[in-house]
Parts: C-alpha cells; structure tokens; sequence
C-alpha cells in the first residue's frame, strides 16, 4: 500500500512547492561571495585614483621602446605585461593611473589593461612596503624541511602581522603564496626579486633583521646572498656526491666514430 501511495505523495508534495509564488528577482551576482580581503575591483582612495598623475621616466621609455621593438606594430599591446610590470617597480604598485598611462601608450582600451592587472597576481594593486615577503605555503614547501607552517609562525612573530598586511613603517608587506618552483629547497620565501630557501625559522628572523638594518643604514647583519641558506649550493645533495661516482662505460667505445652525434 505505501509504496503505491508514495509516487503520489511524492508528485502532490512537487505540485504544491512549484504553486507557491516565488520572488521574481535574481541575485546580481549568480557567483558564491568572495570573502577574500582583495578585491578584483578598483575603489578610488587618496594615494590609488586617476587623478594621479603617472608618466614613465625617460630611463623607462627607452626601456619600452626596446620592449616594443619584439612585437609587430599592428601588436603592441601584447606588451601589456613587461609594460605594467616596469610601471609597477617605478611607481612601486600598479596604480590605477599606471594602468591607464599603460592603456595610453599601447593605444588599448583601459579595461583591457585593468583585467591583466587584475588577473595576475604579480600585480600589486595597493601599496606594498620596501620588502615584499611571498611565503610559500604549498604542499612540497609545507612538508619539506621544518615546513612553511612553522616559517609563516616566525614571521607572523618577528614582525607583528599577519598575513595580508605591511608593518607600521612601511618595511615589510607580508603573504602567503601558491608554489613559487623551488620546491626542491623548501620550505623558501621570495623577498622583491629573490629567492631564500632551504629555511628554518631563525634563518628567516636573521634574514629580516638584517633587511631592517640594511634599510636603516646600519650593517651590523649582513643581508645573506639569496639562495639556500643552509649554505648548500643550488639544490645539490648536502651530504655531496652519492651515486654516479664512478664511469661505468668507456666513451670512446660508446661514442660514433665519424664525429656525428
Ligand atoms: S611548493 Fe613551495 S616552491 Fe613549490
């Protein structure tokens, strides 16, 4: 008996939700709510709006009409990324007036411009301090050496912050990251241009004093050369050559005679 009477149930139950009146509205956005602190749009603010002015300097114009000279000039906007990228370490971030001066000088459509610089995420859209600091935090950077957890934990104690945010005097500005490709000496950070590897948490403490000192003037702590700092070169094994060591075959027998390769 139930389980004629369930289909009817079932397609009753259906009829009566389908008869109550429904809102005839649709949320703007049919995308799940992005509860990221960045956001993909611009908002005017005091130091980030157009009526900034921007222009390249003369060293960075030079530097662009050598950058232009790989495209075709029916093409250059395909130089969208080195351009912004330049307006970005003169000005320090990629402005929304940077982004426009870019869209001027490539003859593109300024949307254009903004949904680069909004894709990347090389692209700082607000200020960032003298040192940007990229954790790594992916898999093989979690699991190797003492692991990224512990390097975000250092950090986050040594300067104060957390990440997303730049220290009060404008030094440091510090994320996290997606596998920046030395996992090989993981755990690692990138600071502006370099790369520090093979990390341990006071490895990175003495490598921020010293960038704080350099900043200040001071050299009472040498800023290490970027690399391993575990003092191993590349990512060569640190306990040296352990296997291939000996020539197993005769060259001159293995190689072809009549030069060829
Ligand atoms: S996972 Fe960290 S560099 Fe690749």
């Amino acid at each position: 008996m139930a389980s004629k009477l369930f289909p009817a149930i079932a397609r009753s139950t259906r009829h009566a939700i389908l008869q109550v009146p429904r809102p005839q509205w649709r949320s703007f956005s049919a995308c799940p709510q992005v509860l990221s602190d960045v956001l993909a749009v611009h908002r005017n603010k005091p130091d980030n709006n157009p009526s900034i002015p921007f222009k390249f300097n003369q060293e960075n114009l030079k530097i662009i009409d050598e950058i232009l000279k790989r495209y075709p000039p029916q093409y250059k906007k395909a130089a969208v990324m080195p351009i912004l990228d330049l307006g970005q370490r003169q000005h320090g971030f990629t402005s929304i007036s940077v982004m426009n001066e870019v869209a001027r000088l490539l003859e593109m459509p300024p949307m254009r411009v903004y949904e680069v610089a909004t894709f990347y995420t090389m692209y700082n859209r607000d200020p960032v301090g003298k040192y940007f600091v990229q954790v790594c935090t992916t898999t093989p950077c979690q699991l190797g050496g003492c692991g990224s957890d512990k390097i975000v934990d250092a950090i986050t104690k040594h300067l104060g912050i957390t990440p997303g945010h730049t220290t009060e005097d404008n030094l440091f500005t510090f994320i996290e990251v997606e596998c920046l490709g030395a996992c090989v000496n993981a755990p690692m950070v990138q600071i502006n241009d370099d790369y520090y590897e093979d990390l341990t948490p006071e490895s990175i403490v003495t490598l921020l004093t010293a960038l704080k000192d350099s900043a200040a003037g001071g050299s009472a702590t040498k800023v290490p050369a970027p690399g391993p700092l575990s003092q191993r070169d590349t990512c060569e094994n640190g306990a040296g050559l352990t296997n291939l060591k000996d020539v197993t075959w005769n060259p001159k027998t293995f190689m072809r005679k009549d030069g060829q390769l």
